[in-house]
């Protein structure tokens, strides 16, 4: 098999054919591993994997990380979060309407997600698809007083702000406990991060898990993130990924903000598997 390589837009996004990712040399690995850096989403079509080629190959990016959600990990395999809405004799094969907002994945964790791979079992026949927002493409695109501003400002990321302000107004959304909302408190982080590979400066706010930029009054920080997360979601900065069934698409949450769409009606199956890596080695 020739592995070849086409990008997607000019800011991010890049399609990968003719590669078996259970069956991948180092030389071949390397080319994704840039891939990643360089384009953020990589979209690698037509894997036949299980769950454990899953892991391993995402293993190759870094430490797993297991989710807060452990009633939807895969069981004997917990780095594996489950994103369906399938039911099979009567049991949820996953979480419906996860990631149905704009967020970066896990932000809310002490020490963020490099990036996660998803794998796609089954997808509707139409929509379900994916928004990806380049933070560093949009960043760049900033004023330079703006720039400025942000540079020494904090913000504040909570797991349960997501669940509050979208999922739980979305119809067939599983509750969440208070038990798991307590495992994980509020947590700080830059509003401005270095991409450690690339070197480029991302924002790193998101709708889903941001909850206020510490250094400002609750209106202004308000009113910053507003103008922060409509000049991110620019068309420019913006690809949209529509799965097709057996893709397995990695993408960077150093560099990217992402949302699922969930326009697909209930008689349509999307049934994923996901696992995310840790910025870093720390526990
Ligand atoms: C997520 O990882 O947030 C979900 C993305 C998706 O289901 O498209």
């Amino acid at each position: 098999m020739t592995m070849s390589l086409r990008q997607m837009t000019p800011s991010l996004g890049a399609e990968i054919t003719g590669v078996d990712v259970a069956n991948l040399d180092n030389q071949d690995f390397d080319a994704i591993y840039e891939s990643f850096n360089r384009h953020s989403v990589v979209v690698i079509r037509d894997q036949n994997i299980t769950p454990e080629q899953h892991a391993d190959f995402s293993r190759r990016f870094g430490k797993l990380m297991v989710h807060v959600l452990k009633d939807d990990l895969l069981e004997g395999q917990p780095e594996i979060y489950r994103l369906s809405n399938k039911v099979e004799n009567g049991v949820p094969q996953g979480r419906p309407n996860a990631g149905q907002y704009w967020h970066s994945d896990l932000t809310y964790e002490k020490v963020p997600s490099k990036g996660s791979v998803m794998y796609a079992m089954e997808v509707p026949d139409a929509g379900g698809d994916t928004l990806f927002a380049h933070t560093a493409a949009s960043y760049e695109a900033l004023s330079e007083p703006m720039k400025a501003f942000l540079s020494d400002k904090t913000a504040i990321h909570d797991f349960r702000h997501a669940y509050d302000t979208f999922s739980k107004r979305i119809p067939g959304t599983m509750p969440i406990s208070e038990e798991v909302f307590a495992a994980r408190p509020p947590v700080e982080h830059p509003v401005i991060r270095t991409h450690p590979e690339t070197g480029r400066q991302c924002l790193f706010v998101n709708p889903g898990f941001t909850v206020r930029i510490k250094e400002l009054s609750y209106d202004e920080s308000d009113a910053i993130l507003a103008y922060l997360y409509g000049h991110m979601i620019k068309p420019q900065f913006f690809y949209r990924h529509n799965w097709r069934a057996n893709d397995l698409v990695l993408w960077d949450n150093r560099s990217l903000m992402h949302c699922a769409v969930g326009d697909y009606g209930p008689d349509q199956t999307r049934h994923m598997h996901r696992t995310t890596i840790m910025d870093g080695d720390a526990a």
